[in-house]
């Protein structure tokens, strides 16, 4: 399925919701774990020092090349996967939810990390499956597999200089039960806000990481066992530098046949998500190098709108290092209707869009996003609709007016937009990107609004502030920015604000 059709099937609308309610069948929901039956668990070391980078910082890090080795230890994968485990475990009347250090649509945890490695200090080479439940690693296949991968990058260096290679998968039912076939957008989200705090904790451990989205999809998901009509590799993070290199040839990936817990009694398929997966899959190695990478800037109009030129903290900020960022994350349930200050939004922005290391974002500092805002409540600033201007560090007003009722509308009419200080939404052209990077370029653009949504809650978090991932009336949130955003798609929605008293409701 050809990834336009596949995002024009799957946009919200008040005419589709109410024409295809859906019903949850809570009795059939799926487990948040993909747990290998007949495999041992090797635990992970837990309980080691903070790091000292502060999580503003490492939220702006934009991945510059490493100097020098850099191999990663069992520790140091411990340290950085907690940034996406088991951060609290709340009681509700159907269960208990056991919340991550990344937000997740409907916390239903559909995204498996994966770690492919040569020998590293506390763990022998091999295919190792990440284990959030206990915070523990499964080991799927011994020996090193990553010349496997980096056939299927296309000989991509980061990967052919890393020790360890993280791959995240989405297990499609264990999200598509209560999203249907808009799920695909979620698995780009939800993994893009994991790799968010992945690649800060990565910075502050001082370990080079960066994003690959250019492989070969059949040779990684053989090498991980999954089948993709269920289960399909998202992105590559190859991480660290150097150490010895990977063994050639390759060894074989054959078959596993492994046990897995079954998810839930039943599963209904949503043929449009493997569909738009395989549509978007690169066929070889050599198709992956040809692909990424060489992006033009694409010049934008001189603004004509009064602009407002960011006033990010120098002094003051606060240093809490990325974990502790990461533990007491959330998503906000209800906003008070008060006010942040400019510079706490010029932070959130200036920090979160320096750049992030992804072989589609070449030149460093490419996006293929631009930030659109509706401003609540911001000191100092009128309220209305904005455009960001990296290349000027301004905010852009559009349009002066209140709009918190259409914020509400546009958030398919809850509370939770309208209530917050700012909205902020990733638009793109969805037609260049694609006669760039063809259908593979829709996951990129979904991806890098999922990374900076999660880089937004970090630096949100950090500051004090609260925020929350939001879902959105596609085609309303365009029309909205309109003539500005004309032909844009949305492709992540923040708001951030101040956290109110909580309600009841449940999430
Ligand atoms: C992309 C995205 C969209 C979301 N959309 C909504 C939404 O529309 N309404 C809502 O109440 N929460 C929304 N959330 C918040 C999730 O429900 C929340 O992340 C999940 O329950 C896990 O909780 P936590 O973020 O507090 O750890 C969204 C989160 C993400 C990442």
């Amino acid at each position: 399925m050809k990834a336009l059709d596949y995002h024009e099937a799957t946009k919200h609308s008040r005419a589709r919701i109410e024409a295809e309610p859906h019903y949850l069948d809570f009795e059939n929901m799926p487990l948040p774990f993909k747990i290998y039956s007949d495999l041992d668990r090797r635990p992970l070391p837990k309980g080691r020092s903070e790091t000292n980078m502060p999580a503003l910082s490492a939220v702006a890090d934009p991945g510059a090349p490493a100097v020098g080795e850099r191999v990663p230890s069992l520790e140091d994968l411990a340290q950085l996967l907690s940034a996406v485990g088991i951060t609290k475990r709340r009681m509700y009347p159907g269960g208990e939810i056991l919340y991550r250090g990344a937000s997740c649509t409907g916390a239903l945890y559909h995204v498996e990390v994966y770690i492919v490695c040569g020998d590293l200090e506390g763990l022998p080479a091999g295919v190792h499956q990440f284990q959030p439940s206990d915070f523990s690693l499964c080991t799927l296949r011994s020996g090193d597999h990553r010349q496997g991968l980096l056939e299927a990058s296309g000989a991509h260096p980061a990967v052919a200089e890393a020790p360890a290679v993280l791959v995240l998968t989405s297990t499609w039912w264990r999200n598509a039960w209560k999203y249907g076939a808009r799920m695909y957008r979620h698995a780009w989200w939800d993994s893009g806000c994991m790799l968010a705090n992945l690649l800060a904790l990565a910075a502050a451990l001082d370990l080079p990481a960066s994003v690959v989205l250019g492989y070969a999809d059949n040779p990684v998901n053989r090498l991980l066992d999954v089948d993709p009509q269920k289960e399909g590799a998202l992105a590559l993070v190859p991480l660290g530098r150097g150490g010895p290199a990977p063994v050639t040839p390759a060894p074989a990936a054959e078959p596993l046949g492994l046990r897995t817990e079954p998810l839930s009694k039943y599963e209904v398929e949503y043929s449009e998500i493997p569909a738009a997966y395989a549509a978007s899959s690169l066929g070889s190695g050599t198709q992956a190098a040809t692909w990424r990478g060489g992006l033009q800037r694409v010049r934008r109009p001189a603004p004509t709108g009064r602009l407002f030129p960011l006033e990010p903290a120098v002094d003051g900020l606060p240093t809490d290092p990325v974990e502790a960022v990461t533990g007491r994350r959330g998503s906000t349930r209800r906003f008070a209707r008060k006010m942040i200050s400019f510079s706490q939004l010029s932070t959130i922005l200036d920090r979160t869009t320096r750049g992030i290391p992804a072989d589609f974002l070449d030149p460093p500092g490419a996006r293929l996003c631009d930030v659109y805002l509706i401003i609540h409540a911001v000191e100092r600033l009128p309220s209305g609709t904005y455009i960001y201007r990296p290349a000027h560090g301004a905010l852009e007003l559009l349009r002066e007016g209140d709009f918190r009722q259409e914020s509400g509308m546009l958030g398919l009419g809850q509370e939770l937009p309208a209530d917050a200080s700012v909205n902020l939404y990733c638009l793109t052209d969805l037609h260049s990107v694609i006669d760039r990077f063809g259908d593979r370029g829709y996951r990129a653009a979904q991806l890098e609004g999922g990374i900076l949504g999660g880089k937004i809650y970090l630096a949100a978090y950090a500051l004090g502030c609260g925020a929350t991932g939001l879902t959105f009336f596609d085609d309303d949130v365009t029309d909205f920015f309109s003539p500005d955003a004309a032909g844009k798609s949305v492709m992540f929605l923040m708001a951030v604000g101040r956290p109110g008293r909580r309600s009841n409701l449940t999430r």
